[in-house]
């Protein structure tokens, strides 16, 4: 017999009655008496289980005391209308294969209500509860819905490399990549490491970024975007930073900085509605258990469109608003996620778009505005999150693009490459990066960012 998905079961519910169905999927729970058993079992496929009832007298006693939370099973009956509360239907079991024993002394999930850092721990574990499951769907329908709205705004998906030689944001915050001996590091006649004898017969690490690689698709296909992980070395121990994250970044020809601004605002409203039409039961569940007022927060953000402010006005609301912050307020400063949240969250109570950062505190690729002190930067920050997008339009004049590189110091050579678009028809062009977790933290309500994604990297861990 097929073998058919729980969500589908409950989806289809009082059509299926009188059927017989087989499901498999993993014990959550078994309760009962000396009659009858009923084993909640879930197969992944959506938040809630499905009922199996398992009368005593038909099964063998060897059998059920295998069925304890956590084994796997293969259950097959006949669909019946459910007197309990709770579910409509429940499966009327029939005949019950255990595929998988899960010794009820070792299997950790016994009880609910585990703390999200005991279950980083159990990577295993961690898959089987009620709010991975929904995390994890809902992060597999924004992947979806990010691929599916720049197709249908005529985007080209471009793989940019995941090993390079150039610092993209040059905030030195790189892996090394290399095969060269570390014990035994050959050097140059000056004694520095010979990195011509390396793999690539030159320095390289792990992207920061693909938009260096995504400005040439873009210079050529007129709408780009990538969709990979990035890397950074930077060690921050927070709730909002992965060592190793996913960013989605488009690039665009022709587009000047109000342009990159108004598809950054629709794009992120066309994901959250999207979560809200296809992943409501998750959503629910998020918003029941954890986080009250996470459907209210997605729903908002749908209504009005986000504040716009430029960084120098942000700063004056901050100098005015006479609130005291443990890092004084001066313009010039790089914002600290306090100042962040104060815009956000008290003063514009919603997201924000914040442009015209002062040049120093901002990459190279920026547009520099006439005043000669800002560049056309433009980050969006969320409430609880603060920074979820950073962009720009980029600085397309070669020679004012090249007087900031010198100006920092920085490779010229290794960008080579890259000025190639400013000396060979170059144009305005816009784009920035969503850092994907940080969407999921939104759209998710979780508190942590090593919640929203499977397999955490942050400092001194890396363990599954
Ligand atoms: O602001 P960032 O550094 O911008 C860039 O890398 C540009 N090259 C993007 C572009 O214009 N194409 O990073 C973009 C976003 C941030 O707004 C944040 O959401 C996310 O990436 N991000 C991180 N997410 C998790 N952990 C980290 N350590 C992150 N660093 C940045
Ligand atoms: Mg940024």
């Amino acid at each position: 017999m097929k073998t058919i998905r729980i969500v589908d079961v409950l989806r289809q519910g009082s059509d299926l009655v009188g059927k017989e169905v087989n499901v498999k999927g993993w014990v959550r729970t078994k309760r009962g008496n000396s009659a009858v058993n009923f084993i909640a079992l879930n197969d992944g496929s959506t938040v809630h289980s499905l009922q199996v009832v398992a009368d005593v007298a038909n099964f063998d006693a060897a059998l059920l005391k295998q069925v304890t939370t956590g084994a796997c099973l293969s259950v097959t009956g006949t669909l019946v209308a459910s007197m309990g509360k709770g579910q409509a239907v429940e499966i009327q079991a029939a005949s019950i294969e255990v595929l998988g024993t899960a010794d009820p002394e070792k299997y950790p999930l016994q009880k609910k209500g585990h703390s999200m850092e005991f279950l980083r721990e159990i990577a295993h574990l961690r898959f089987r509860t009620n709010y991975f499951g929904c995390v994890m769907r809902l992060r597999h329908a924004m992947a979806f819905a990010i691929h599916n709205y720049f197709n249908d705004h005529g985007f080209v998906y471009l793989h940019t490399p995941l090993i390079t030689g150039a610092d993209c944001e040059g905030a030195g915050e790189m892996f090394q990549v290399t095969t060269l001996d570390l014990e035994n590091l050959p050097r140059t006649p000056e004694g520095k490491v010979d990195y011509s004898q390396d793999f690539f017969g030159k320095y390289t690490s792990l992207t920061v970024s693909g938009q260096l690689n995504g400005e040439l698709g873009a210079m050529a296909l007129g709408k780009i975007y990538t969709f990979g992980p990035t890397f950074r070395a930077e060690n921050s121990n927070t709730p909002r930073h992965l060592a190793e994250f996913w960013m989605i970044e488009p690039e665009m020809a022709f587009y000047e900085i109000e342009d990159n601004m108004e598809l950054a605002e629709d794009f992120i409203r066309y994901l959250v509605q999207y979560a809200l039409d296809h992943n409501m039961d998750d959503l629910q569940f998020l918003n029941d258990m954890f986080d009250k007022t996470l459907l209210e927060r997605l729903q908002s953000v749908g209504k009005e469109s986000f504040a716009r402010l430029t960084y120098t006005q942000g700063i004056d609301i901050l100098l005015k608003s006479g609130h005291k912050f443990e890092v004084p307020v001066e313009w010039g400063m790089d914002l600290q996620s306090e100042h962040e949240r104060f815009l956000v969250e008290q003063h514009c109570k919603k997201p924000v778009i914040m442009t015209d950062y002062p040049k120093d505190i901002k990459a190279f690729y920026m547009k520099q505005n006439d005043d000669g002190k800002t560049v056309r930067g433009m980050d969006i920050l969320f409430p609880k999150i603060g920074e979820i997008i950073g962009g720009s339009e980029r600085e397309a004049d070669l020679d004012k693009l090249m007087s900031m590189i010198r100006s920092r110091n920085m490779n010229e050579k290794a960008l080579d490459w890259y000025l190639d678009t400013r000396r060979f028809g170059t144009a305005p062009h816009s784009g920035f990066g969503l850092g994907f977790e940080r969407l999921l933290l939104f759209v998710t309500g979780m508190a942590n960012i090593r919640d929203v994604i499977p397999f955490p990297r942050t400092p001194q861990n890396a363990e599954f």
